[in-house]
């Protein structure tokens, strides 16, 4: 399937600011006119955010590492057949916040399930849909926490389940994502996610420009 307007996916640890450079990018395209449509996993639809408060939350039964797999691989396959999907088919700029490398991250890479076993699911829940673009905002982990427990001091809601994870966890999904990135060089974009909005806003859209989804 090939498809003229892309897919393009954020990744990156908690905090790494995908929401902003995501908000920032869809205001870009919008200003363009050009259809976007932004959207998020775990989530994106009515079933999707169900779901998301099932894994997310700390208090109540916690998922083993394989049920929660496949809680965000369920999450994925309603998102890409009611959302993803028909907006690819309308011609429309998709926007995600994560997406696929992000179970080969926290999963496999971060809760040691088989990366095979991982793939397998996420081509089972994605069917035909790819991403034409992964952003991977990078950050230490160290910032990351500082920056987690910033927004959590500023009453921005208490850290969920994964967040609340130890710091060499998050180490491992980050070399996870540093790795998927550097085994697809082609489809992905790595941004220093300790840059200014403005820097990373400007190397995205320098990016986009280069791969001639953008004519200006
Ligand atoms: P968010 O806070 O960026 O919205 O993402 C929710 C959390 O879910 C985040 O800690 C990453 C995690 N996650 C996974 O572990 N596997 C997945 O497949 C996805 C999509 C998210």
């Amino acid at each position: 399937m090939t498809f003229d307007m892309p897919l393009i996916v954020f990744e990156g640890l908690d905090g790494s600011g995908k929401s902003s450079l995501m908000a920032a990018l869809e205001a870009e395209l919008n200003e363009k006119g050009l259809p976007v449509v932004r959207t998020r996993e775990p989530g994106g639809t009515p079933l999707g955010d169900q779901i998301r408060e099932m894994i997310l939350r700390t208090e109540g039964p916690a998922p083993t590492p394989r049920t929660e797999l496949l809680l965000y691989e369920a999450s994925r396959s309603q998102h890409v057949d009611q959302v993803i999907r028909p907006h690819i088919q309308k011609n429309h700029w998709v926007l995600c916040d994560r997406f696929t490398a992000s179970s080969i991250a926290f999963q496999a890479g971060g809760r040691e399930i088989s990366e095979e076993w991982v793939e397998k699911l996420n081509e089972f829940a994605t069917g035909d849909v790819r991403p034409d673009l992964t952003i991977l905002l990078d950050l230490s982990v160290n910032e990351s926490r500082r920056r987690r427990s910033q927004r959590e001091s500023k009453g921005g809601g208490s850290q969920d389940r994964m967040e609340s994870e130890a710091d060499h966890f998050h180490e491992k999904v980050r070399r996870s994502f540093l790795e998927q990135a550097s085994r697809e060089p082609k489809y992905w974009l790595v941004l220093d996610a300790s840059e200014t909005p403005e820097i990373l806003l400007g190397k995205l859209l320098g990016h986009i420009r280069g791969l001639q989804w953008l004519a200006y």
